[in-house]
């Protein structure tokens, strides 16, 4: 048994925390306030006097909100009115009680992972104080623009993926295994192009996905995708006709634009050749960490695709849309998402969703800041086992898809840390490196 490592925190001066809360998260909400600000007309003309008078009040209290996170203010609890606002004031208690009694919960002394999801349900509170622009999504310049930067990589992956369906059938199961591991890795890659890390700045994908895979090869630092092959394959039952498959994939989603069309493709292949029966996607309920996947930006893409201007595209697009209608694919949202919890947390504050993921026979956890989650941003060695840092997280047999984006990392090889920053001192918030790690009760 491990002694549990204190939460990654700004506390450490000149930590990738300390660095991200001084540096990057006013930024964010700098971009936000101008974004708001930006779009007055658009809110005049919907809403009138009563549009301006929004825009005016949710600006003074984002910059409320910034000019208390930079000079290190306590957390105040929500004052709106939502499903989640209690248990959010809730968790601030608890993390008073964490912190005792000496000194506030505030953006410099608490948990990194705590303070910067609030940052995030802070916005939320400014629009929702502010009816007539409570559905403004702040972010969806940038999710759609990254979305069209990647046009190209879009057709290269869309045409890959319509390639190889046309002679499924005649693949032998080698030949499955290997086209499986590059949809994964292409969706693990997909993963590189998330917004937040660079504060909102341009990232998107330009060069075709799949030729560069081999390429990136040496930067996957766990590599288990032959567990999750053979999750899949042991997750087959027979059916009427000969072997049909029985298994669901959960893909808990992170970023929209490129990333998300990687996971549309990856989930796409999982059902076209039979290793899965039905995806259900899990998304955000609010615009979260700059770019994450909401239910607009699901849908969103999915039209888009369809209605591209390149065959294999929208072949695609229209082959999802079809997907989500007959029920293959679902798209769900749940408030727990969007909290601050470690996931270790789940089975008891979110014992709904736990059980649904209960009913995955594989679930993917795609991206840094799920990562963050799994394993409770904390302080790990390197060599402790995913196992272990994830303290009882396991409804399903379960594999993180993730570009390293902050420090955290579990599960390496004796050795394999310290190496790595010798080599390398930013590689776990490069974005450069990646892991394919996997962890089943099942495999213990
Ligand atoms: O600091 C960078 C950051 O904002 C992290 O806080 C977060 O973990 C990550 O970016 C978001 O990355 P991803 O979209 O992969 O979860
Ligand atoms: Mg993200």
């Amino acid at each position: 048994v491990h002694e549990v490592p204190p939460s990654l925190s700004a506390k450490v001066v000149g930590s990738f925390a300390y660095l991200t809360i001084r540096d990057r998260l006013p930024t964010i909400l700098t971009k936000v306030i101008d974004t708001i600000h930006r779009n007055k007309n658009k809110f005049f003309e919907e809403y009138g006097e009563e549009g301006i008078h929004a825009e005016k009040q949710a600006i003074s209290l984002l910059s409320k909100l910034r000019n208390e996170l930079q000079t290190d203010k306590p957390v105040l609890p929500l004052t709106d009115d939502q499903q989640d606002t209690e248990s959010w004031n809730q968790y601030l208690q608890r993390q008073q009680r964490l912190q005792g009694d000496q000194e506030s919960v505030s953006w410099f002394k608490s948990p990194w992972l705590y303070v910067e999801c609030y940052m995030y349900r802070k916005i939320q509170e400014a629009l929702l104080l502010n009816p007539p622009i409570s559905d403004f999504d702040v972010f969806n310049e940038g999710k759609t623009q990254s979305y069209f930067e990647s046009q190209r990589a879009i057709m290269a992956l869309c045409t890959y993926l319509e390639g190889i369906k046309k002679n499924m059938e005649e693949l032998s199961k080698n030949q499955l295994f290997e086209h499986f591991n590059k949809f994964l890795q292409a969706s693990l890659w997909g993963n590189k192009c998330d917004l937040s890390i660079s504060a909102g700045q341009e990232n998107s994908q330009k060069t075709s996905p799949i030729e560069s895979l081999s390429s990136l090869q040496p930067f996957v630092l766990v590599d288990d995708s032959n567990l999750v092959w053979s999750t899949l394959i042991s997750a087959q039952r027979p059916g009427q006709t000969g072997m049909t498959s029985a298994s669901r994939v959960d893909i808990v989603l992170d970023n929209a634009g490129f990333e998300l069309v990687t996971d549309l493709v990856l989930a796409d292949f999982l059902v076209s050749s039979g290793l899965a029966r039905q995806i259900h996607f899990h998304g955000k309920s609010f615009p979260w960490f700059v770019s994450d996947v909401t239910a607009n930006d699901f849908q969103w893409t999915i039209r888009q695709t369809m209605a591209a201007n390149h065959k294999w595209m929208s072949k695609s697009g229209v082959q999802w849309q079809h997907f989500v209608k007959e029920g293959v694919w679902c798209y769900h949202d749940h408030p727990f998402w969007t909290q601050p919890h470690e996931f270790c947390d789940m089975a008891a504050d979110a014992p709904d969703l736990y059980a649904s993921l209960q009913g995955a026979d594989l679930a993917l956890f795609k991206g840094d800041l799920n990562y963050r989650k799994l394993t409770g941003d904390r302080d790990w060695d390197h060599t402790v086992s995913f196992n272990a840092a994830l303290r009882g997280f396991g409804p399903a047999p379960l594999c993180s898809l993730r570009t390293l984006k902050a420090n955290v990392q579990v599960g390496l090889q004796p050795g394999q840390g310290e190496k790595l920053t010798s080599n390398d001192p930013n590689w776990m918030t490069s974005g450069k490196y990646a892991i394919i790690q996997f962890y089943s009760q099942k495999s213990e």
